[in-house]
C-alpha cells in the first residue's frame, strides 16, 4: 500500500478545490515615488517599470491602480533640499505632506500608506540625527523626530505608518506622538524585522537613499539572525503595532514562517527592489518565463504566512489575476 497523491491532481476543477493558498489584488501595497514638478515620470535604469514622479503624475498613476482594482500605495519622497535632521520630512509641506494631501484630495477612497524614515531627507543618507561620537544613527534623539514626522503624515491624511529605520522603541514613540495628537485611530504598520539586505540596491537608485558612508548595520538586523528576527517582531507588536513585516521576502520566508507562528498580528512582506529587478532582468537575458516565476513567487509569500505583499509587480500581478 502507498498514498496516490496523484489522484488528485489529474481533474483541474478538482486540483483548484484543493488549492491551500490564494493570492488575491487585495494583498498588494504598490510603491511609489514621489518628487516635486509636473509632467514628470522618469524610469529608473535599475527598475524597470519603476519611475520617479511629480505629485500630479502619481494622482494619475491612482486612477489606473484603481481600474486595476489596487486600493493599497505606500509613498517614499525625494526632497528638493535635503539636510542633516531630514528636515523636509517634517514640514507640513514636504513632499510626502503635499504628496498624500493630492492623493487623498483627489482618490479618497485610495488607502494611503507612508514609509517613515529619514534616509531619503539626510544629507548623509542615514536613517535618523547622527551621533558624532558613535558616527551613527542617535536612537533616542530619532525618535522624537520620527513621532513628529508621523503626526505631519496624519495631519496631511495618512491612512497607515509605516516606520522602517529599526529604531529601539519607535512603535512606542509614534503611538504615543500620534495618540497625543488626536490620531488614536491610526494604524502603525511596523517594518519589525528588517535585515541589512544587499537587496535594497535599486530602490536606493529610486529613492536617492544611499549612506553617503558606512553602511545600516548597526540598525538593519544581521541577516543570519533567526532568533532575534523573531524577537525584533515580537517587541514591535508588544509596543502596539498593528502590523508586522519582514522586509527582503524572498530570502526570508522561513523568518516569516517563524514569526507568523509567535506573534498573532497581520503580517506583511516587503518583496524589495533586488527581488523585483532579478525577475525583470532574467526576463530581458530570456531565460525565464516573467509572468510565471512572478505568480509562483508572490504565492510563496502567502504560503510561508503572509497576510499584505508590498510589491513593485502589484499592477501585472492585478491584470493576470483578472484572467
Ligand atoms: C528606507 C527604506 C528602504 C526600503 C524601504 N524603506 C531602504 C533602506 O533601508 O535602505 C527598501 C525597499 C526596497 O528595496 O524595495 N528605510
Ligand atoms: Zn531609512
Amino acid at each position: 500500500m502507498f498514498a496516490r497523491f496523484r489522484r488528485k491532481r489529474l481533474n483541474p476543477v478538482l486540483r483548484d478545490l484543493l488549492q491551500e493558498t490564494h493570492l488575491s489584488v487585495n494583498d498588494f501595497i504598490y510603491p511609489l515615488f514621489a518628487r516635486s514638478g509636473t509632467g514628470i515620470k522618469d524610469e529608473v535604469a535599475s527598475m524597470p517599470g519603476v519611475y520617479q514622479m511629480s505629485i500630479d503624475e502619481i494622482v494619475k498613476e491612482c486612477e489606473d491602480l484603481k481600474k486595476l482594482g489596487i486600493y493599497a500605495i505606500i509613498l517614499f519622497g525625494i526632497p528638493d533640499v535635503k539636510d542633516s535632521v531630514g528636515s523636509d520630512a517634517l514640514c507640513e509641506h514636504g513632499i510626502i505632506a503635499q504628496t498624500v494631501r493630492a492623493v487623498k484630495a483627489a482618490h479618497p477612497d485610495m488607502f494611503v500608506v507612508t514609509d517613515l524614515c529619514f534616509c531619503e531627507y539626510t544629507d548623509h543618507g542615514h536613517c535618523g540625527v547622527l551621533d558624532p561620537v558613535l558616527e551613527t544613527v542617535d536612537n533616542d534623539i530619532t525618535l522624537g523626530n520620527l513621532a513628529k514626522q508621523a503626526v505631519v503624515h496624519a495631519k496631511a491624511g495618512a491612512d497607515m505608518i509605516a516606520p522602517s529605520g529599526m529604531m529601539d522603541g519607535m512603535i512606542t514613540a509614534i503611538r504615543e506622538g500620534l495618540d497625543s495628537a488626536g490620531f488614536e485611530n491610526l494604524p502603525v504598520m511596523s517594518y519589525s524585522t528588517k535585515f541589512a539586505s544587499a537587496y535594497y540596491g535599486p530602490f536606493r537608485d529610486v529613492a536617492e537613499s544611499s549612506p553617503s558612508f558606512g553602511d545600516r548595520r548597526s540598525y538593519q538586523m544581521n541577516p543570519a539572525n533567526r532568533n532575534e528576527a523573531i524577537l525584533e517582531s515580537i517587541e514591535d507588536e508588544k509596543e502596539g503595532a498593528d502590523i508586522l513585516m519582514v522586509k527582503p521576502a524572498l530570502a526570508y520566508l522561513d523568518i516569516v514562517r517563524d514569526i507568523k507562528n509567535n506573534t498573532s498580528l497581520p503580517l506583511a512582506v516587503y518583496n524589495v527592489s533586488g527581488e523585483y529587478s532579478m525577475l525583470k532582468m532574467a526576463a530581458k537575458a530570456g531565460v525565464i518565463d516573467y509572468d510565471k516565476v512572478m505568480m509562483e513567487t508572490l504565492l510563496g509569500f502567502k504560503r510561508a504566512g503572509a497576510d499584505i505583499i508590498i510589491t513593485y509587480h502589484a499592477k501585472e500581478a492585478a491584470l493576470l489575476l483578472q484572467k
